[in-house]
């Protein structure tokens, strides 16, 4: 099979940016998994799923009619790049990503991702449960603080209004969901290297993570 690069670690610790730095360096293709948990709550909330019923969220997670071109997400053939970035947004998926059903109905979705030359993946088991096989597994950190002022930075650039002080405990919050979940919750993979990314540049993280790839 294809060698994935894996990219695992909290909210806003980077992995998306480093992800596509990283494919872009080897000519690689990326899967943004958060995208998907991200785009099933975006369609639960449109089509008025109730939130609670796990196999209705299940349904819609099998269901979903998405494709990723360039830097657009088409869901039903909208963009939604931004729109899926609202911080709302991403705590519903955080709320939804708890289902089991809703895991295994974007499992092989995901897998079907990993193509030849390669695949760098990003999201929370990446390592742990998608591609446990993968050569190289990076749990991709940085502290909280870091991590708001990357996302407040982020979200303004999108159009969005972002408060520090809520940045700061709705990420708390939905770290202290994904980590203390059942299913798959967010651990770096025995076999991760762990990479702190609060004092590094992109450039340098992106960097560390070619270093460990071709060493
Ligand atoms: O960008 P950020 O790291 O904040 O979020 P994301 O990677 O887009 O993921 C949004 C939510 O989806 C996370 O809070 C996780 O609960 C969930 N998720 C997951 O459970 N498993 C993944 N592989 C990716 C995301």
């Amino acid at each position: 099979a294809p060698p994935v690069i894996t990219i695992d670690g909290p909210t806003a610790s980077g992995k998306g940016t480093i992800a596509h730095r990283v494919a872009q360096a080897l000519g690689w293709s990326v899967l943004d998994s958060g995208a998907l948990y991200r785009l099933t709550a975006l369609a639960v909330q449109q089509n008025g799923t109730n939130p609670d019923d796990e196999m209705a969220v299940a349904r819609v997670a099998q269901e979903l009619d998405v494709a990723f071109q360039g830097e657009q997400v088409l869901l039903e053939g909208r963009d939604v790049a931004a729109l899926i970035r609202q911080e709302q947004v991403g705590n519903l998926a955080s709320r939804v990503a708890a289902y089991g059903p809703v895991r295994q109905a974007l499992l092989e979705r995901q897998r079907a991702f990993r193509m030849a030359p390669g695949l760098v993946a990003d999201g929370r088991d990446m390592g742990t449960v998608v591609f446990p096989d993968a050569p190289l597994k990076i749990f991709l950190v940085a502290d909280v603080r870091a991590r708001a002022e990357r996302r407040s930075k982020q979200l303004k650039e999108k159009g969005f209004s972002a408060n520090l002080a809520d940045l700061l405990e709705s990420m708390r919050a939905r770290d202290e969901r994904d980590r203390t979940r059942a299913n798959a919750p967010l651990v770096a993979a025995a076999d991760a290297r762990t990479v702190d990314s609060s004092s590094l540049t992109i450039d340098e993280t992106v960097r560390v993570v070619l270093d460990l790839w071709s060493s």
